[in-house]
């Protein structure tokens, strides 16, 4: 599999999701700019954990991402139908956000001998932030890149947005558990 927009669309079939035409090209682009800079392939994504935190997690990194994409739009749906008066959900936000939100791994992580471990540059600048400086590269608006840096516990810093928070917690909920887990 090449890194390139095909391979990105084959990675991300969610991307559909996102309707905003203009925004699901940056969302993509993003990607795309990731793997030009990145030692992973598509495939690694396929193969490496998705948590360097848990000794041999068998869930992939693409298992793990798709996941929290589709928890935080069920989520998302859930709150629009009940709280959606007095709560603005934008889903756009919400997925693109989801999407993007480890984007920044691919700067954070390197593969020696086989196995994801953190690159060097990884250890200076953990992946939110590099998510937001590739995201904010391919113009992903604002509302996106907050989801980007707020959803590990860097955000717990900041005051998040609703769809902000909804990743946040997707992201911890398909996270956590695997924490009390031994393989
Ligand atoms: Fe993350």
């Amino acid at each position: 599999m090449t890194s390139g927009s095909s391979a990105v669309k084959q990675l991300w079939p969610e991307l559909e999701w996102i309707q905003d035409a203009g925004l699901r090209a940056k969302v993509e682009q993003t990607w795309v700019r990731a793997f030009e800079l990145s030692p992973l392939t598509p495939a690694d994504l396929n193969r490496i954990p998705f948590t360097l935190l848990v000794p041999n997690c068998p869930t992939t990194f693409m298992e793990h991402k798709r996941c929290v994409v589709h928890i935080s739009r069920h989520a998302a749906e859930a709150m629009r139908e009940f709280m959606g008066n007095a709560l603005k959900i934008d889903m756009d936000t919400v997925i693109a956000g989801a999407i993007l939100a480890d984007v920044g791994k691919l700067l954070e992580y390197e593969t020696k001998n086989g196995k994801a471990v953190q690159s060097s540059r990884g250890e200076m600048l953990r992946h939110p932030f590099t998510g937001v400086a590739l995201a904010m590269e391919c113009g992903v608006p604002d509302a996106v890149c907050h989801v980007i840096s707020a959803h590990a516990a860097e955000g717990d810093l900041v005051k998040r947005t609703p769809e902000a928070y909804i990743v946040h917690h997707a992201d911890f909920m398909a996270f956590l558990p695997f924490k009390n887990l031994k393989f």
